[in-house]
């Protein structure tokens, strides 16, 4: 039977990363399924949800889910769980895709589009494992309430149990050990008692079964410095939703755009993955045909590697984007003229 696998454009520049990424597909002529269905703010506009349950089902059904982007200015004053961005938490809730894979690689051709010196980030290769569906996100209570003084309140909780901390911990465990071997653990566990909790039970699971792992602790505040001051110093990076967040935008930067990274989430073995470009909807250049359809592809070329079993494929792919970024295709965020579509061809002309 093919293997499967369901686009989801969304909003934005989510369309046009996506329709390279066909192009993709079609170059490499392999037996797969692919499909496509709404989601986001098209999804709110045509159906009147984020996510319909339908889309859910096929989503969880499929080997892998591909997704371009969601949000914009158009749905922000929508109430907070009919935006479209809670139809993307919903859908990482639904797949149960805990962990995030997000690779900051600094491209050699790149190293000067990086706002830091050439030095500091050639040769860059980190590893963010974020946890993707706790934390702060998710925990319970959370909302806005009226206060009787005429004033509100707005809570959110930040939860995590020993085994939400575990099953993330031991995927950056296993990551590492496929890579340089090291893994810093990150939180805040001088002001968060959950935070704690992440430093024990990552400390007691390597000393059950990953031994052979170099493990660090690094509060988050001094991670989100040490990335910028010596970023090289890193290899695999484990933390929670919110912090990976933030320093994967961050560790994004390094490698000169967020146009180039891409992402994996995954849940239990033989479950579907579901695979994003960490940047956004980019409402500033969506309709304009510049956005860098990067990201979007080699997150194809993750899909490929962790859901459909194709090693070599995803091999391919990587080369192709870096083959094209080196023979001077470049979109405007990596300093170049290219248009979106210009160079979705040249990295199917690299393939
Ligand atoms: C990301 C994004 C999302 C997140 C948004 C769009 C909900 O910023 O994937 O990094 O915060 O997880
Ligand atoms: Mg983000």
């Amino acid at each position: 039977m093919n293997k499967t696998l369901l686009l989801l454009p969304g909003d934005g520049i989510g369309p046009e990363v996506i329709g390279e990424v066909h192009k993709v597909l079609d170059a490499l002529a392999l037996d797969i399924d692919v499909s496509e269905a709404l989601f986001g703010g098209i999804g709110i506009d045509t159906e009147g949800v984020p996510v319909s349950d339908e889309t859910l089902a096929r989503a969880q059904a499929a080997d892998a889910v591909l997704m371009g982007a969601v949000g914009g200015p158009q749905w922000a004053s929508q109430s907070f769980d009919t935006r479209p961005e809670a139809g993307l938490l919903k859908l990482r809730a639904a797949m149960n895709v805990y962990a995030n894979l997000r690779p900051a690689r600094c491209f050699p051709a790149l190293a000067d589009a990086s706002s830091l010196k050439r030095e500091l980030v050639e040769g860059l290769d980190i590893m963010f494992v974020r946890e993707l569906v706790g934390g702060v996100y998710f925990g319970q209570p959370r909302g806005i309430e009226d206060l009787p003084d005429g004033g509100r309140r707005g809570v959110n909780s930040h939860v995590y149990t020993t085994e939400d901390i575990r099953r993330v911990a031991r995927t950056a465990f296993e990551t590492a050990r496929q890579r340089g071997g090291r893994v810093c653990s990150v939180e805040k566990s001088n002001v968060m008692e959950a935070g704690l909790l992440w430093r024990e039970e990552v400390t007691r699971l390597h000393a059950e079964d990953y031994a052979d792992i170099e493990l660090s602790h690094m509060l988050a505040d001094n991670c989100a410095m040490q990335l910028v001051k010596n970023p090289k110093q890193f290899d695999t990076i484990l933390t929670d939703n919110l912090f990976g967040d933030l320093l994967s935008d961050e560790a994004a930067m390094l490698t000169g755009s967020l146009g180039l990274l891409p992402s994996a989430a995954l849940g239990e073995a033989g479950k579907p993955g579901l695979y994003e470009p960490i940047h956004g909807s980019a409402p500033d250049i969506a309709g304009l045909g510049v956005a860098n359809p990067s990201a979007a592809i080699l997150s194809l070329a993750m899909a490929f590697r962790y859901s459909l079993d194709d090693e070599a494929t995803a091999v391919r792919v990587e080369r192709a984007v870096e083959n094209a970024i080196d023979n001077g295709t470049r979109t405007a965020d990596i300093g170049g003229t290219a248009t979106t579509a210009q160079m979705g061809a040249a990295i199917v002309q690299s393939l």
